[in-house]
């Protein structure tokens, strides 16, 4: 603060000795305290200055106490003789004798007063008391600039530490991609010190080659229609570092609310790691389901050539034992004849549980005849629209063939319809599978396990379901990737 500058012009051209400046202080009894000194004589009145600095006094107290409370100046002409004056001792050893004081004044009212004394006794000078309320003004118009700047660099300071120890990337460009602002973040992220990077163009500096293009026509175009479609969105783009590696970044945009040709700020997160975690999950769900796939398989085999081929041979030996009876063995024919019967229905219960581990067709012939399988013992009437002939990996048609499957039962079960329909296509290098019904709707996945279990087997492979209830009816759709 430059108050021993005022103190001293001040004092110095009335040819008074000692100067001082009283501030509130915030006290809640109200105190002023002495903020600065000055001394035309240090030897003389250093003393002095220095009993002041330690003085604060309440409304009323002292000079510079009467002038806060009164808002007005006041003059004494001996301090030594005055019966308010607290510091009368050290004005005594220091030969002081006339002082006046005045307010500062700011918009805000009385801010805070401003004490001069001399070594002699003067009778109040009402021209000098005059020119003091300008001068007060003056002082206080100051102050308050002074206070403002200090609190702007303060701020200042402030967002620049903010800045410096976010643990995201913050970069700020001009609207000519110009970098304004590098903090310690990207500097480490990226490998470049701040000076190198701003006032470069930054899509030249941390945007791979082939993407440069794509960001410039970005701005361009956000400078030509105003339209905000990437401010504030969180992206997942590519960045290169100063030696030219690539990586994963995550980046928010928000435009710096300020008049003037636009800045942009962009925040923006390394997310390496965090893809290599997700790869890895994915390729964990990947051999998860690989290894179902293949259990599910073996049992189905372990059944078929296992308890089936028993049963059938049963069947067999019981056909010979009921061929070789006597005719009139009546008791014992009606016996071996519900035996046989008993047989055939374990026989379809276990081809059915089969098929539902999974289903030897689809391994041996693939999704059209499985699925026109699973059509023709639908309760609900299916309609098949043409099935690709072609085979695709093993498990995606296993998800192909579950999503089916629990759509069509899900349909028998909840949808009350009288007609569901499936097909099958292939797009742009995906297969879409999409069963739909003519019932309830209402469907909803967090309902059941059915749907969920879908949705993460359809995942896994990097594809996606997408469930439409309305009360016309329910679609299923599944995307999923060709590799
Ligand atoms: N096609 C459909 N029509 C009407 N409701 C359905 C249909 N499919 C599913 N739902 C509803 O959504 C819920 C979730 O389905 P799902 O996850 O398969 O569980 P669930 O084991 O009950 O079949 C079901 O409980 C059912 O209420
Ligand atoms: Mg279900």
């Amino acid at each position: 603060m430059a108050y021993p500058k005022v103190l001293e012009t001040v004092g110095g051209s009335l040819g008074w000795d000692f100067g001082a400046v009283w501030e509130e202080s915030f006290d809640p009894r109200g105190f002023v305290r002495c903020a600065a000194t000055w001394c035309a004589d240090e030897g003389r009145h250093g003393d002095f200055a220095a009993t002041s600095r330690k003085t604060a006094l309440p409304p009323g107290a002292g000079l510079p106490g009467r002038v806060w409370s009164n808002s007005a100046p006041a003059w004494i002409t001996d301090v030594q003789a005055d019966p308010n004056f607290p510091r009368a001792e050290a004005a005594v050893a220091a030969g002081l004798h006339a002082a006046f004081c005045f307010p500062i004044r700011t918009a805000r009212g009385v801010v805070g007063a401003i004490e001069f004394m001399t070594s002699s006794l003067k009778e109040p000078d009402d021209e000098l008391l005059a020119t003091t309320e300008s001068l007060g003004s003056q002082i206080g118009q100051f102050v308050e600039r002074s206070r403002a700047e200090a609190s702007m660099r303060e701020r200042e300071a402030r967002h620049g530490g903010i800045l410096e120890s976010a643990l995201d990337c913050i970069i700020t460009i001009d609207h000519n991609g110009r970098v304004l602002e590098f903090n310690s973040a990207a500097e480490r992220t990226f490998g470049y010190q701040a000076d190198e990077i701003v006032s470069r163009e930054m899509v030249e500096m941390i945007v791979p080659p082939s993407l440069r293009d794509q960001h410039r026509a970005g701005l361009a175009r956000y400078l030509d229609t105003g339209d905000p479609r990437i401010l504030g969105q969180r992206l997942e783009i590519t960045g290169m570092r100063a030696d030219g590696t690539e990586f994963p970044v995550e980046l928010t945009i928000t435009r710096i609310p300020l008049p003037g040709p636009p800045a942009f700020t962009g925040f923006v997160r390394d997310i390496t790691e965090r893809k290599e975690a997700e790869r890895d999950l994915r390729a964990s769900r990947v051999r998860l389901l690989g290894a179902q796939n293949e259990e599910r398989r073996r049992l189905e085999r372990n059944l078929h050539d296992g308890a089936q081929q028993r049963l059938v041979s049963l069947a067999l030996t019981l056909r010979l034992a009921r061929d070789g009876l006597p005719e009139q063995d009546g008791s014992t024919l009606e016996l071996i004849e519900r035996a046989q019967e008993e047989l055939q229905l374990a026989l379809d219960e276990l081809r059915e549980l089969a098929r539902g581990i999974h289903p030897a067709v689809l391994t041996e012939r693939g999704l059209a005849p499985a699925l026109e399988g699973v059509a023709a013992r639908s309760a609900v009437p299916v309609e098949l629209s043409a099935m690709p002939e072609r085979r695709l990996p093993e498990p995606i048609e296993a998800a192909v063939y579950y999503v089916v499957c629990e759509a069509l039962v899900n349909i028998a079960k909840h949808a009350n319809a009288s007609a569901a329909r499936v097909s099958l296509a292939e797009e742009d290098g995906q297969i879409v599978v999409e069963v739909g019904d003519d019932g309830a709707g209402g469907a909803d996945a967090a309902e059941g396990s059915g749907l969920r279990g879908l949705a993460d087997r359809v995942e896994a492979l990097d594809g996606g379901l997408v469930l439409m209830s309305e009360a016309s009816g329910t679609t299923l759709r599944a995307t999923i990737p060709l590799p």
